[in-house]
């Protein structure tokens, strides 16, 4: 009889917990109750909660996939054991916003099937050694908007499945070198919003790591070695911070890298070698910065970037030379420069670039014969907010007439430099060309747009036999070469065996 008792109460619970919500009433704790949400929810909810709760309501926690979160819950000092309950099968813990001030050694110990951790939104000041001892399936955990100041020694050692690491928005400013120890496993960094000022020696083992984000820092000095083992990354942000120059190399070992942030910055140098060995990289923002040079082959490594923005700068000068070399560049952003010349130099033309981004600059002219000769694949051009003829825009379309390509030269806003009214200078004068092409190229120009095609493939063409007469050069002085070192070889060869045969005679004699 007994059991038919206890049975049909076990089902009268159940069913309570299923339609509603089960109140879990302690005489001294009235306030407090864990919860279900709605039918087939597996989230209890607890409120009110304080950090002895947890084990003393009869909830066992016990379903998979259990996730027991928080609200409005005064924790303050987790202590170590607080969710040490026997048969729990908690996977996500959500304590954010809980009042958390100071978590305890071991104060996770008991959540063996624990992944997910939250504890954003607290007053946190620091994780002592030990805090995760007894947790190690955890893969996420998240402390952001906490008040953490240091990040000392080994807080995180026993995360060893760790993949994601929010620490965004506290008042970090000092990380021990071992901080990170442990996280073998970390994929996701994210550093963002705090006050770091010295990176050196503290990502020395993390080398699974793929995304570290470093944005809104006080980093001002990169003094290169930093990165050194981080070999997977695919993405760093360095955005708002103060770095003033980028050594040689500094990010030589990110060979994955597929994304560069340096975005509002004090950039004012950038070496011919910073971007040196990023063969990966797709993205690279350099916009919002003091960069008044880019050095001949500081592009000579990447020959995956498609997306450059350097935007918001103080160039003078643009060279096409600089970024010819470069097969997959689709995207170049030079608003709002001072950039007086458009150079065109090199034999090369920039074969995929699909978007020129000249706004903003004081471009007076521009030989957009010889410039758009070397972009055959440019859909769209940008001068606008320049010093340019008032002429030239007529004169441009009428050259362009066919093609289905989208200029914008003059911004039609009240207020905005317009045009300056003068006679267009066709002096072509950075041509690499003869004067006579080139000539032949500013008549094309004024004289219609059939004319100009063929003077525009007649240019191709030229371009083409010369490049291929240096390619035949370099083949031939290639194969001489070759051939001469195999020669050597083998007579480097004959004389080592004449010299062995010496010396066995030599032997020979001495017996
Ligand atoms: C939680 O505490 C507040 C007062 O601090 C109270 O108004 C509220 O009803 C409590 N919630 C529950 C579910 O008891
Ligand atoms: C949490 O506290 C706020 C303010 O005290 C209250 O309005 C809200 O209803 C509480 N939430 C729960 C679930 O008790
Ligand atoms: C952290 O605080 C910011 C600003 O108050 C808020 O937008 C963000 O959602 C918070 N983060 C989390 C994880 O709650
Ligand atoms: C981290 O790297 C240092 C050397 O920089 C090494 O001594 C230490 O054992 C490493 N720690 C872990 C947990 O891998
Ligand atoms: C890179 O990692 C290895 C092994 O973890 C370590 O010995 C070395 O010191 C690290 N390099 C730097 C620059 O810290
Ligand atoms: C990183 O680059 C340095 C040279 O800058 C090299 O000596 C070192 O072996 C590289 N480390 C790894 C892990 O590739
Ligand atoms: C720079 O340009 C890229 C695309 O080319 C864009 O995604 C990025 O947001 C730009 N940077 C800024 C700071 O606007
Ligand atoms: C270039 O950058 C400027 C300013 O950062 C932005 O307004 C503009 O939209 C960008 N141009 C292109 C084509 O993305
Ligand atoms: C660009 O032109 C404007 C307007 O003529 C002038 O005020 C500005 O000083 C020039 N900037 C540079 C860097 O030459
Ligand atoms: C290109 O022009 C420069 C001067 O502007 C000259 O020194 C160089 O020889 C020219 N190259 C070719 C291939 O004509």
């Amino acid at each position: 009889m007994n059991a038919y008792k206890f049975l049909g109460f076990v089902s009268l619970w159940l069913l309570a917990a299923q339609t509603d919500a089960v109140y879990v009433r302690l005489s001294n704790m009235d306030m407090m109750k864990c919860s279900y949400g709605e039918r087939g929810s597996l989230t209890a909810t607890c409120v009110n909660a304080t950090t002895h709760y947890f084990k003393s309501t009869p909830y066992r926690f016990d379903h998979l996939d259990e996730t027991l979160r928080c609200v409005n819950c005064t924790l303050q000092t987790l202590e170590s054991g607080s969710f040490d309950i026997s048969g729990n099968q908690i996977r996500n813990l959500d304590l954010s916003r809980s009042l958390i001030k100071t978590i305890r050694q071991k104060a996770f110990v008991g959540l063996i099937f624990l992944e997910r951790l939250i504890l954003a939104n607290n007053e946190i000041e620091s994780i002592y050694p030990g805090t995760f001892i007894g947790v190690k399936k955890i893969s996420y955990v998240n402390l952001e908007n906490n008040t953490i100041n240091i990040l000392s020694a080994d807080g995180f050692l026993e995360l060893i499945s760790l993949q994601e690491l929010n620490l965004r928005n506290n008042h970090i400013a000092n990380i021990a070198t071992s901080a990170f120890n442990g996280l073998v496993k970390l994929k996701i960094l994210d550093l963002s919003y705090n006050e770091i000022s010295d990176v050196k020696g503290v990502f020395n083992n993390l080398t699974s790591l793929e995304v570290l984000d470093l944005s809104y820092n006080k980093i001002s000095n990169l003094k290169g070695e930093e990165f050194e083992n981080l070999t997977s990354l695919l993405e760093v942000r360095f955005n708002h911070n103060f770095i003033t120059s980028i050594p040689a190399e500094e990010f030589f070992n990110m060979s994955a890298l597929r994304r560069l942030d340096l975005s509002f910055n004090s950039i004012n140098k950038i070496m011919a070698g910073s971007f040196w060995g990023l063969y990966a990289l797709e993205d690279l923002d350099l916009s919002y910065n003091n960069i008044a040079e880019v050095p001949q082959k500081t592009m000579q490594s990447l020959h995956n970037l498609q997306h450059l923005n350097i935007s918001n700068n103080v160039l003078s000068v643009f060279q096409t030379g600089l970024y010819s070399g470069l097969p997959q560049l689709r995207v170049l952003n030079f608003s709002n420069n001072a950039i007086e010349e458009v150079e065109v130099t090199g034999v090369f033309s920039m074969e995929n670039l699909d978007t020129l981004d000249f706004s903003r600059n004081n471009i007076t002219d521009v030989d957009y014969v010889t410039l758009i000769s070397r972009l055959p694949k440019i859909s769209y051009l940008n001068l606008e907010d320049n010093l340019l003829p008032c002429d030239l825009e007529k004169d441009m379309e009428q050259y362009f007439e066919e093609d289905n390509f989208k200029f914008i030269l003059y911004r039609n806003m009240q207020g905005a430099v317009k045009c300056v009214d003068k006679p267009i200078v066709k002096q072509n004068k950075h041509r690499n060309l003869s004067r006579k092409d080139s000539l032949v190229a500013a008549e094309g120009a004024s004289g219609g747009s059939s004319a100009a095609h063929i003077w525009i493939f007649t240019l191709i063409t030229i371009i083409l036999i010369l490049i291929g007469a240096l390619y035949y050069i370099q083949m031939r002085t290639y194969r001489e070469l070759q051939s001469f070192s195999i020669k050597r070889t083998t007579s480097e060869v004959q004389l080592i065996s004449s010299a062995d045969l010496e010396a066995r005679d030599n032997d020979y004699l001495k017996e």
